[in-house]
């Protein structure tokens, strides 16, 4: 889905999706250096790091396992409730595995800094993180995400699988919904 095809509901566009497709294959080729000769698992959280997973994961030059997580950090609503639950955990063991997270945005960080933590908890001989976007403002806490795409300004995006109230995740670029849409109206 195009921005044409939602015109009314979009503000702005952020990020062009050849934008992402260039940053994406930057970062996959560093990250294919940086872990050539080891194992790889790549870690995603569901539903909004999707499209960076897919993407990413074919940008890579080198061979990885892929899995996924299903966390809670926002309902309906565009702030953070602050709680990380788990709806539905990884199927692989991690213990010993070289661990990177994609993941779609790093907002106040507490989704990141939670999983981080429990990936090494549970034995991970390394966790890194790559986060296709960023609201720097916005950081509550200081979680380092080693390999970085874009920053965004403190306001609400979808698209490249973000959503709001689980639509627009399908958009091929990111972009800014009109505020109209979540004070009620469409959403
Ligand atoms: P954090 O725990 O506050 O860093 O938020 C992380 C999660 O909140 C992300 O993985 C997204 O799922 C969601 N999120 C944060 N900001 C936005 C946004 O602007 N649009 C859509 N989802 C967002
Ligand atoms: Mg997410």
């Amino acid at each position: 889905m195009q921005i044409a095809d939602v015109q009314g509901e979009i503000d702005h566009e952020l990020v062009s999706k050849e934008q992402i497709e260039r940053k994406i294959k930057e970062v996959a080729d560093q990250v294919s250096k940086d872990y050539a000769g080891k194992d790889i698992l790549l870690v995603s959280v569901l539903k909004g790091a999707v499209n960076t997973m897919a993407a990413f994961s074919q940008a890579l030059s080198i061979n990885v396992s892929m899995d996924f997580m299903s966390l809670s950090s926002y309902g309906a609503g565009t702030s953070s409730s602050g709680e990380i639950t788990v709806r539905q955990d990884l199927s692989s063991d991690v213990k010993g595995r070289h661990i990177l997270i994609v993941e779609d945005i790093v907002d106040s960080g507490r989704t990141l800094d939670w999983l981080m933590d429990e990936l090494k908890r549970r034995g991970a001989a390394s966790v890194e993180a790559f986060a296709l976007l960023e609201k720097p403002s916005r950081r509550e806490i200081n979680v380092a995400v080693k390999y970085k795409g874009f920053e965004v300004p403190d306001e609400f995006v979808v698209g490249f699988g973000l959503d709001y109230d689980e639509r627009y995740r399908n958009l091929d670029c990111i972009a800014v919904l009109r505020p109209e849409v979540y004070q009620g109206g469409q959403a």
